[in-house]
C-alpha cells in the first residue's frame, strides 16, 4: 500500500507506461494508442438500440452512467442542485444517460431521506422537469437531440434503506456477514417473502409508467450495488441457501412482464452488478480486507464461490434470460459501495467510511471492463454498457475507444469524471486535448460527503462545490480520518513502512 506499489494514474505518462504497469499487474486492459475524433471515431459512431417499433439510433458511444446526490427535498423532489447536476449531464456531449440517478418507488425503499422519489402521479412533473433540463442543456452545447435516449433508473434500497436517516432495511433474505452490520445485527429487519415482491414489483412498474408520462424512453430496473434488486439475486431460504433461479428472478420476471404488459412501447434496461466480492472491511494499517469466512460463499451473485474471485457464467445466464424477456440494454457493474466500495469505484483515495485499496485499482478497473466484455460476447444483441473508466483518467477514452473498437462494450458508461468533467466526451468526440485540470483524480469527496450527511459532488474540482460552506465541513472530516490512520499501527503484510505510507492516500488535495 505504497504509492510504489499502486503508482498514480497521472505518474504514467503514457499508453506505453499504462500498458506495462497491466503487464506488471498481469491483467487484460485494451488500450488504443491514439484517438480518433468525430465523425469517423469508433466512439462517434451510432448505436442502434432495439425497441419494439424498430431500432433507435443512439448518437455515440458516451454513456453517462447515474449518479445521485443526496440534494432532493426531504419530500423527494429535485432541487436547484439536483438540477443542475442533470444540465451538466446533457452538457457532457454523451448521447446515452443511464438512469440519471437511483429514484425510489416507494417511501421505504430511499437510501436517504433526500433521494428523489417517484412513488405517486405528484411525482412525475418533476421528474419530467429534469429530462426537460437536460435535453435542453444537450441542444444548447450540441445541437440536435434526436439521438439522445434518456433513462430514469428505478430503485427500492433494500438492506441500504433509510428513508428517515436511521436504517429501515428490507432484506432479501437473512445475511451471516452483512446483517452484523445493522444495528441489533438485524433481528427485527423485515424479510420479503414471495407476497411482499410482487407488491415491490407492482410499485416498480407503477413508476415506470410515470416514468415513461415524464417522457423517458427507457427505465433501468436497478440490480445492482447491494440494493434489493441485487441482493434479490442470491435470495436465499430459511436455511441460508440461494433459492433456484426462478425464486431469485421472480421480482425481475414480475416488473419485465409488467412493463410489458402496461407499458409496451417504454424500453427497459437493466443495471447489473455482474460480480461480487466478500464484504471487505478496514484491516491492518486500515488497508481493506475481505471478512473472514469459511468455506464456499455462494452469497456473491457472479463470484467463483471463493469470496474473491469472479465466474461470468451467472450474470451470463441472467444476461440472456433478460434479453429473452425484452430487455434491451444491460450496464454492467459490479459489487457494492457499502461493502466493497474498491470493487464498484476503483479509487486510489478512499472515501472517509471505507479503506485503503486492497489491489491496485487498475485490477478493480480491469475486472469491471471485463464483466462488461463477457456478457458482450455471450449476448450480442443486447446493448452492453461498462462502468469502471473514470479511475484511468488521461487515458479513460483510449480504454474505452479499443473496448468499442474491438466489440468489448457497446458503450462507454462515465460516472465521477462527469462530475469534475462534465464536457470530457464532448472533448474527446471532437479530437481537443483532455484539460488534466479537471480530471477526476478519485478523491472520493463525492462518497465521503454525502456519508457525513452533506451534498454530494466535486467538492474538490467543481466551483459551485468549492465555494460551499460543506467544503469547511468535509477538509475537518478528513483531518480527523488521517490523525485516525497515523496513530493505526501497520498490520503484518503491509511492509514496514505501512503505517506511514498508508496515509498518503488520504492527503488534502488540491
Ligand atoms: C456520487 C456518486 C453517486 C452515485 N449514484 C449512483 C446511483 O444513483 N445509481 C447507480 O447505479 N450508481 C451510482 N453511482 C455509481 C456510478 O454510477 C458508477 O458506477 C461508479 O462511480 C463507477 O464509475 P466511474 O468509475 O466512472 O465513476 C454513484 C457514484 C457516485 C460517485
Ligand atoms: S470528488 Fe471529484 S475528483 Fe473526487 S472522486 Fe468525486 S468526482 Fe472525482
Amino acid at each position: 500500500m505504497s504509492r510504489r506499489a499502486h503508482p498514480q494514474i497521472k505518474s504514467l505518462r503514457s499508453v506505453d507506461a499504462l500498458r506495462a504497469r497491466c503487464a506488471d499487474l498481469g491483467i487484460d486492459l485494451p488500450l488504443d494508442d491514439t484517438l480518433e475524433p468525430a465523425p469517423d471515431g469508433p466512439l462517434a459512431r451510432g448505436l442502434a438500440v432495439p425497441a419494439a417499433s424498430g431500432p433507435v439510433t443512439v448518437g455515440n458511444r458516451f454513456a453517462v452512467l447515474p449518479m445521485e446526490g443526496w440534494d432532493g427535498t426531504p419530500d423527494g423532489r429535485p432541487t436547484d442542485l439536483v438540477e443542475r447536476r442533470w444540465q451538466r449531464f446533457g452538457a457532457s456531449g454523451a448521447k446515452l444517460i443511464w438512469g440519471g440517478e437511483a429514484v425510489a418507488v416507494r417511501p421505504d425503499g430511499r437510501a436517504n431521506p433526500h433521494q428523489l422519489l417517484l412513488s405517486d402521479d405528484s411525482y412525475t412533473e418533476g421528474l419530467a422537469g429534469l429530462r426537460r433540463t437536460l435535453v435542453a442543456s444537450h441542444a444548447e452545447a450540441h445541437g440536435r437531440t434526436d439521438d439522445l435516449l434518456i433513462g430514469l433508473q428505478l430503485t427500492h434500497s433494500g438492506r441500504f434503506a433509510r428513508p428517515e436517516g436511521p436504517p429501515a432495511p428490507l432484506l432479501a433474505y437473512r445475511h451471516p456477514l452483512l446483517d452484523r452490520r445493522l444495528p441489533a445485527g438485524g433481528t427485527g429487519a423485515p424479510v420479503l417473502d414471495d407476497a411482499g415482491i410482487d407488491e415491490l414489483a407492482a410499485a416498480m412498474v407503477a413508476a415506470a409508467g410515470r416514468a415513461a408520462e415524464a417522457g423517458f424512453a427507457f427505465v433501468d430496473v436497478k440490480a445492482c450495488h447491494g440494493y434489493l434488486g441485487h441482493e434479490l439475486l442470491t435470495r436465499c431460504g430459511p436455511d441460508g441457501t440461494p433459492l433456484p433461479f426462478a425464486d431469485r428472478t421472480r421480482f425481475l420476471a414480475a416488473v419485465l412482464d409488467g412493463i410489458a404488459r402496461q407499458w409496451p412501447s417504454l424500453l427497459v434496461g437493466v443495471r447489473l452488478s455482474a460480480f461480487d466480492l466478500l464484504p471487505f472491511r478496514p484491516g491492518p494499517g486500515r488497508v481493506g480486507e475481505p471478512e473472514p469466512w469459511s468455506g464456499p460463499y455462494d452469497l456473491a451473485f457472479g463470484g467463483d464461490g471463493t469470496g474473491l474471485g469472479v465466474d461470468p457464467a451467472p450474470a451470463v445466464e441472467l444476461a440472456r434470460w433478460l434479453s429473452a424477456r425484452g430487455v434491451g440494454l444491460v450496464c454492467v457493474t459490479g459489487g457494492s459501495p457499502y461493502y466493497n466500495p474498491h470493487v464498484q469505484r476503483p479509487a486510489y483515495f478512499p472515501p472517509s467510511d471505507g479503506y485503503l485499496p486492497p489491489e491496485d485499482p487498475l485490477v478493480g478497473v480491469a475486472r469491471l471492463l471485463a464483466a462488461a466484455r463477457a456478457i458482450k460476447a455471450a449476448v450480442p444483441d443486447l446493448v452492453v454498457v461498462g462502468s469502471g473508466y473514470s479511475y484511468l483518467q488521461e487515458w479513460f477514452a483510449h480504454a474505452g475507444q479499443a473496448a468499442v473498437r474491438l466489440g468489448h462494450a457497446d458503450s462507454v458508461g462515465i460516472g465521477r469524471l462527469v462530475l469534475s468533467y462534465p464536457h470530457a466526451p464532448a472533448d474527446v468526440l471532437a479530437g481537443r486535448p483532455l484539460d488534466p485540470r479537471l480530471l477526476c483524480r478519485t478523491f472520493s469527496d463525492c462518497t465521503t460527503a454525502p456519508r457525513h450527511g452533506m451534498v454530494s459532488g466535486c467538492y474538490p474540482l467543481d466551483p459551485v462545490y468549492k465555494a460551499r460552506p460543506e467544503r469547511a465541513r468535509l477538509a475537518e472530516v478528513k483531518a480527523e480520518l488521517r490523525a485516525g490512520i497515523a496513530t493505526a499501527a501497520p498490520g503484518p503484510g503491509t511492509g514496514g513502512d505501512a503505517a506511514g505510507e498508508s496515509t498518503s492516500p488520504m492527503e488534502e488535495h488540491p
